[in-house]
């Protein structure tokens, strides 16, 4: 069935699915939110508060299901199940956008922001909040941007210098940018679902990964890697989307609560995801599985160094603007 067939039903089901939503008024309009993470990172709990916040506010209007660690879709399937209607909410990683906006590649460029705050001045400036208005045509609308954190390297070999990951397997997500990025450390990359992750290590598929901590403490990577390295290289970050038509075609009183209810959740999964990291980082600690490695300056710059090629690998498809545009919010 090609991609116009498929859209054609699809929309079809929704609209079907929306009239009887608002015909039977009676009956509260069920929201599907699935994610791919535990409840206990920041996008669990921002999920969780979201339900919460949503069923209190808008009684037997609304009922908010959350399906954690891909038990209801996966990688791979949740952006599908969005565009036909079977979930209204996701928050996936800024990875995983680019069959749909090439731009949004940019948050994964490596060390492009120089901290969790210069990327969240990005994200709300004009440029960052353009982005997410930037593929309803393909039936997605972003309705915020949710921190984790910043990505740390991992491996069962201690990682000092770019050369330490020569010829080792790394677990990515399905990004080409992130690709690229292993490629540049003459490294193998191998695209994987975020729920395979901990097998993939374990078995020796991989060797390596690139993670928050509060990803690695609450998928136990950490059991199945000896090293963490603290390269902070780049950023994990989310965007929250809706199926759009879902989105407008709600009941306006409705969308405005939920709108309002969701710039609530931002804030607070903003102001607390870099506490739950540090908390992870301090569970893994406690664990005694794994050493944590700090960089000194001199070999954090190496590292820059050696995947700095990959920004001109992308910016013809995420626009040199862009680029300007994030690395003018590294000044505040
Ligand atoms: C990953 O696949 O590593 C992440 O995108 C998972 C997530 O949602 O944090």
């Amino acid at each position: 069935m090609n991609r116009l067939v498929q859209r054609v039903i699809a929309s079809t089901i929704l609209v079907g699915g929306l009239m009887m939503g608002v015909s039977q008024a009676d009956e509260p309009i069920v929201i599907k939110f699935s994610h791919v993470v535990a409840d206990t990172t920041p996008k669990g709990q921002g999920a969780i508060l979201f339900k919460k916040l949503a069923e209190e506010r808008l009684p037997g209007k609304v009922k908010v299901e959350v399906y954690p660690n891909s038990s209801l879709y996966g990688d791979g399937q949740e952006m599908d199940a969005l565009l036909v209607g079977d979930v209204h909410l996701l928050a996936p990683s800024l990875a995983k956008f680019e069959h749909y906006q090439k731009k949004i590649q940019l948050f994964d460029l490596p060390f492009l922001f120089d901290d969790m705050a210069a990327l969240d001045r990005f994200q709300q400036s004009p440029a960052g909040q353009e982005l997410l208005k930037s593929m309803e045509d393909k039936g997605i609308t972003g309705l915020g941007y949710w921190h984790n954190g910043l990505k740390q390297l991992s491996a069962n070999k201690a990682l000092h210098v770019p050369r330490d990951a020569r010829g080792l397997k790394f677990r990515v997500q399905n990004s080409a940018v992130l690709d690229e990025q292993f490629k540049a450390l003459r490294a193998n990359p191998r695209k994987m679902a975020f729920a395979e992750m901990y097998q993939g290590l374990q078995t020796g598929v991989v060797n390596g990964a690139e993670n928050p901590y509060s990803n690695t403490y609450s998928q136990k990577i950490h059991e199945v890697q000896k090293y963490i390295t603290e390269s902070n290289h780049g950023a994990l970050d989310y965007m929250l989307i809706t199926n759009t038509d879902f989105w407008n075609g709600l009941p306006e009183d409705i969308r405005n609560e939920l709108t309002a209810i969701l710039a609530e959740v931002t804030v607070e999964v903003n102001n607390h995801a870099n506490e739950l990291n540090e908390r992870d980082k301090q569970s893994i600690i406690d664990a005694g599985t794994t050493e944590i490695i700090y960089l000194t300056p001199e070999e954090r710059e190496e590292w820059r160094k050696a995947v700095r090629p990959v920004w001109e690998k992308f910016q013809d498809q995420v626009t040199p603007e862009l680029i300007q545009a994030a690395l003018d919010a590294n000044t505040p």
